[in-house]
């Protein structure tokens, strides 16, 4: 396949989703590959902020807990994920970080039987590998780390719970999550999932496929700015038997009671611990609003179209890349990898050439394609680019190696 530059315009001019990129603001002659890792700054996030910083904190004060329901707020943004992931507004709650997320549902669900087992996938994120070694310390669970292709085989009559990530953050591999929850279920293990690399970026049928609890990201797909708050998810049926193990004021039925006894809040709002951070849930609300009027269906549709793009560019024009993301378009997530020696300096040399993307160790350089905001011109510019450093070999400059606290 050949895909020239007019091409690519003219495949922007028609696409019906390229409106929503005013949504954003995007650096000029910037190439945003990274949407997967951090998203850009909805435009109406500033404006958003600014009201709730001058506005409601610095007019309104302590009164705004109630004037401007910031006390509603977990459970409001929590709502506009719902439609986004496939569950019911008061089953998707936003608090805490994925990570604290993941350690509350894990913690939680392991209660509900007394198997022994906590089984994951080697090579998950290490977050998620590092909480669940952190479980199975505190309750006594064994850690049981698969390789991803004996995970399934590995589910038997001692697991107690199934931790997945639905998307791979490296190689965009994306679980069949109704088969994989249902094969769990029929063992008797309950299954968490980490949808960090899925909200926002694929289409997502969490009560369909019967997921019973996920965790998930703000900062990425849903564009909720650095450290944005994440969300988690809790299925009807199990709210009422889950106890969080992080018992704070704010999960407790009557917080403002200031009883001495810990009695459980009815439903999800039993997953908040302490005071929820009101910047970072404007900020995230704002990254939400932007996917009003467009369905995860149709930016689906495009971010496929942008992966064949994409794909067929870079085998074209960088043949000593190797993709290690899966062509099925039902096996992956809405980004593409590919593997080289010197991935790191590659992507250092990139983002010299404003086209951002990002490195996973060791020799993984990731592209998030985001159809909120790209079109097909900022891949072919992207691509462009990339054949033009390995072509020149621009990227052997020693800055280019030298390593930053964050890669
Ligand atoms: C799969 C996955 N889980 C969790 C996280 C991060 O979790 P936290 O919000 O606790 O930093 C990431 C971050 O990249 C991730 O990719």
């Amino acid at each position: 396949m050949t895909f020239t530059l007019a091409e690519a315009r003219a495949a922007d001019a028609a696409d019906s989703l390229r409106p929503l990129r005013d949504r954003f603001h995007l650096p000029d002659g910037l190439v945003y590959l990274d949407g997967n890792s951090l998203g850009p700054l909805p435009r109406a996030a500033a404006a958003r902020l600014d009201e709730v910083i001058n506005a409601e904190w610095g007019e309104g004060l302590i009164r705004s807990w109630n004037a401007h329901d910031w006390i509603g707020a977990p459970q409001r943004v929590g709502a506009k994920i719902a439609p986004l992931i496939g569950a019911k507004p008061h089953e998707v709650l936003v608090a805490d970080s994925t990570s604290v997320n993941l350690f509350k549902l894990l913690v939680a669900a392991s209660r509900l039987s007394d198997r022994s087992v906590l089984l994951s996938e080697s090579g998950n994120f290490h977050t998620d590998l590092y909480i669940a070694s952190g479980v199975a310390d505190l309750t006594g669970l064994t850690l049981d780390i698969a390789p991803r292709n004996r995970v399934e085989s590995r589910i038997g009559a001692d697991t107690n719970l199934l931790l997945l990530t639905h998307v791979h953050y490296k190689t965009a591999e994306r679980f069949d999550m109704a088969a994989m929850t249902a094969r769990a279920r029929a063992a008797g293990a309950t299954t968490v999932w980490d949808l960090s690399h899925s909200a926002g970026a694929v289409p997502l049928e969490l009560n369909r496929a019967g997921a019973e609890l996920a965790v998930g990201c703000g900062y990425k797909y849903l564009n909720g700015g650095p450290g944005a708050p994440a969300f988690l998810y809790v299925a009807e049926h199990l709210q009422e038997r889950l106890l969080s193990p992080l018992r704070g004021w704010m999960g407790h039925a009557a917080p403002f009671a200031f009883v001495d006894d810990y009695a459980p809040a009815a439903g999800i709002d039993r997953f908040l611990a302490g005071t929820p951070p009101i910047l970072g849930l404007a900020a995230l609300e704002a990254g939400l609003d932007a996917f009003e009027g467009v369905t995860m269906e149709r930016l689906w549709t495009k971010s496929r179209a942008l992966f064949d793009v994409f794909h067929a560019l870079v085998e074209q024009r960088c043949p000593e890349l190797a993709c290690i993301s899966p062509r099925g378009e039902d096996q992956r997530g809405s980004h593409i990898s590919f593997r080289h020696p010197h991935a790191y300096e590659l992507c250092q040399a990139l983002i010299a050439d404003d086209v951002i993307g990002d490195f996973r160790a060791p020799d993984v350089i990731r592209f998030g394609l985001t159809p909120l905001y790209l079109g097909f011109e900022d891949i072919w510019q992207g691509v462009d680019r990339l054949a033009g450093i390995l072509e020149s070999g621009s990227w052997q400059e020693p800055r280019f190696a030298v390593r930053a606290r964050v890669t």
